[in-house]
């Protein structure tokens, strides 16, 4: 049994879809506990509300960087994870804590990757006049929204989008690529070679809206 910990920052919906998809899919693996650096994100509620361990550790509290990651480090190695995911967490991390979790530590962010890393991602796809838009799933390096590439999402940028509506398209696919994404780890499926990510089943690593 692998131990996931999954770190949110807000209304962890994927967190949400990863939780529902290890019980019924029957993962060799248990969601060990969530944390969140804000006390009040509302994805806390419902781990709770499914018997899983949370813990807050609030970026607030520390002087910088250093003293919260090694804070988080701590909370998150009392739950031994083989796995960390982080799910909608808004936190710069340094690369000694990228570096602790160096090959077990998942990403998504919201845009095709290299395209649009940082913030504000689908309104730049937008006003970049892009055709499709989407969401990648990587291994987490030193460098912001970067490392190698698990998944991709892939949707339509279609006439009349914004912001809100483009966000809704992308994460209905994020839903369903990251469970299936963190499945592939703790299954031992995927192969990393340099910046590329084979899933050794063949299943496909680019996700569409069905
Ligand atoms: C998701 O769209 C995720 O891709 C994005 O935040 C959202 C979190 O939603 N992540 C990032 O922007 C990371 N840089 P959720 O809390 O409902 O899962």
């Amino acid at each position: 049994m692998k131990n996931i910990v999954i770190l949110i920052s807000g209304r962890g919906s994927n967190m949400e879809a990863m939780v529902k998809a290890c019980a019924a899919e029957q993962w060799p693996a248990r969601i060990a506990a969530v944390v969140s650096n804000r006390p009040q994100a509302a994805g806390l509620a419902f781990a709770a509300q499914h018997g899983i361990a949370t813990a807050v550790v609030d970026h607030k509290a520390y002087p910088d960087r250093d003293s919260f990651d090694a804070e988080l480090a701590r909370v998150i190695d009392g739950f031994a994870p083989d796995l960390v995911v982080l799910a909608g967490f808004m936190r710069i991390l340094t690369p000694g804590f990228t570096q602790r979790y160096g090959g077990r530590m998942l990403n998504i962010h919201p845009s095709l990757l290299p395209a649009f890393p940082g913030l504000h991602t689908h309104q730049r796809a937008i006003d970049a006049g892009c055709h499709v838009a989407g969401a990648t799933v990587h291994f987490v390096t030193a460098e912001l929204d970067h490392g190698p590439m698990v998944a991709q999402a892939v949707v339509p940028v279609l006439p009349g989008d914004d912001e809100a509506s483009l966000s809704a398209r992308v994460l209905a696919q994020e839903h369903r690529m990251y469970p299936r994404a963190v499945r592939w780890f703790v299954e031992g499926r995927l192969r990393v070679d340099g910046a590329r990510v084979q899933q050794l089943g063949g299943e496909a690593q680019v996700f569409t809206a069905p």
